[in-house]
């Protein structure tokens, strides 16, 4: 997927802000700097556990695997009962640079973020009250929670802010692209750096910019055209209440891009091909090529980085209290 330089990791530690060309829109990704890695720890386990949702047989995971780029791959997710939900579910991967959270950016941050789907009746349908008994009647939690947060009385408070912590780990350092920006020229092809030319100079990076290469504003869809959708979400307007946000999104990031498909928030676009004409067209009003095109298309593959690496958790097992799953009820 993509070339590994020997010896890069030692250029980025030492030499990081010297080498980075500092005129340009995109930046490296900074691995993480300050974490608490007990809450990590814990995070992760509840990242992965099922018995956060009503059925016990939907995890953050389920949606957002992390062995497929922080996504599902699906048009629009999955969640309790098989229901098909309205939209389609972004990458948790870097997730902790964008400037809110979910597509309208209704959740301030990740922590406000990791409430929601526990409760969503469309997601994992529980209630934060019944997903804290659960945790609280299995003694491996009980024994975590209190080494981590040192009480005896778990709270969703508690539950949210170790998945956020989790999350902050998440991110996608040493991508060919940043190897580039960072100075090795051959860390990506011709090709790529004619698409990386295009994407600059036809005026993407007017949205897709700094180190996420996106999720840092909204900005509408279908600028220039309207955007041809079946779905009724209609973006920042149900946050605001504003006429001039309907149709606004955040702006997804384009890291990992390669991996997240389908794309927009209605996951219409199978292929990069597809989104990245669609956006010419309708943000831009340019028509690539089928060349640029692929030279855009080069360009945006460059931007995979090192996705998270860990041993996965081995969950601590359910208590005899613990309610079995139910995923039939
Ligand atoms: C049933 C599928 C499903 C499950 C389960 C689920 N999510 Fe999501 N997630 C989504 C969808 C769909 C969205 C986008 C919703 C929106 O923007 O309105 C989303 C949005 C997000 C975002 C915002 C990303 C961004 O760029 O805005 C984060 C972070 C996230 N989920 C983390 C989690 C965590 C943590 C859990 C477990 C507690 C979880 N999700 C469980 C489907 C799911
Ligand atoms: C005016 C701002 C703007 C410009 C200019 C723009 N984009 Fe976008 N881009 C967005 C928004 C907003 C979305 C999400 C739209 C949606 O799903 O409703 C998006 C989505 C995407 C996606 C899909 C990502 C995903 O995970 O779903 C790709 C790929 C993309 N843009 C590439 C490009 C390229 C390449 C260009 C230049 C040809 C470009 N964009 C120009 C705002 C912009």
């Amino acid at each position: 997927m993509k070339t590994k330089l020997p010896g890069i990791a030692v250029v980025s530690t030492l030499c990081f802000s010297t080498i980075v060309q500092a005129d340009e829109p995109i930046q490296p990704i900074r691995p993480v700097q300050e974490i608490n890695l007990a809450q990590v720890e814990l995070g992760k386990k509840l990242y992965f556990d099922p018995r956060l949702s009503k059925s016990g047989f939907i995890s953050c995971n389920s949606c957002h695997n992390l062995s497929m780029g922080g996504t599902d791959n699906l048009r629009t997710s999955i969640g309790d009962h098989w229901q098909q939900g309205p939209i389609n579910a972004p990458t948790v991967l870097n997730s902790s640079m964008n400037l809110a959270q979910f597509w309208d950016g209704r959740a301030a941050d990740l922590k406000e973020q990791a409430g929601g789907p526990i409760a969503n009746p469309g997601e994992m349908a529980f209630t934060h009250t019944l997903a804290v008994e659960v945790l609280q009647s299995i003694s491996g939690y009980v024994n975590e929670f209190k080494l981590v947060f040192d009480t005896d009385k778990i709270d969703i408070d508690q539950v949210t802010q170790a998945i956020a912590e989790f999350e902050k780990t998440l991110v996608t350092p040493n991508a060919p692209f940043d190897q580039y920006l960072m100075g090795a020229e051959d860390a990506i092809s011709t090709k790529a750096k004619a698409g990386y030319e295009l994407f600059k100079t036809s005026g993407c990076v007017a949205c897709h910019n700094g180190p996420a290469v996106g999720g840092n504003s909204y900005q509408k869809m279908g600028v220039v055209e309207p955007y041809q959708t079946d779905s009724p979400a209609e973006g920042r307007v149900a946050v605001t209440g504003k006429d001039a946000d309907r149709f606004k999104f955040k702006v997804p990031t384009l890291r990992n891009v390669e991996l997240t498909y389908p794309y927009f928030h209605d996951g219409a676009a199978d292929t990069l091909k597809e989104a990245v004409d669609i956006m010419g067209r309708i943000q831009l009003g340019k028509k690539f090529t089928d060349e640029e095109n692929e030279k855009i298309v080069a360009f945006l593959k460059t931007l995979t980085g090192d996705q998270p690496g860990f041993t996965l958790p081995i969950l601590p097992p359910s208590g005899d209290r613990t309610p079995r799953p139910i995923p039939f009820e």
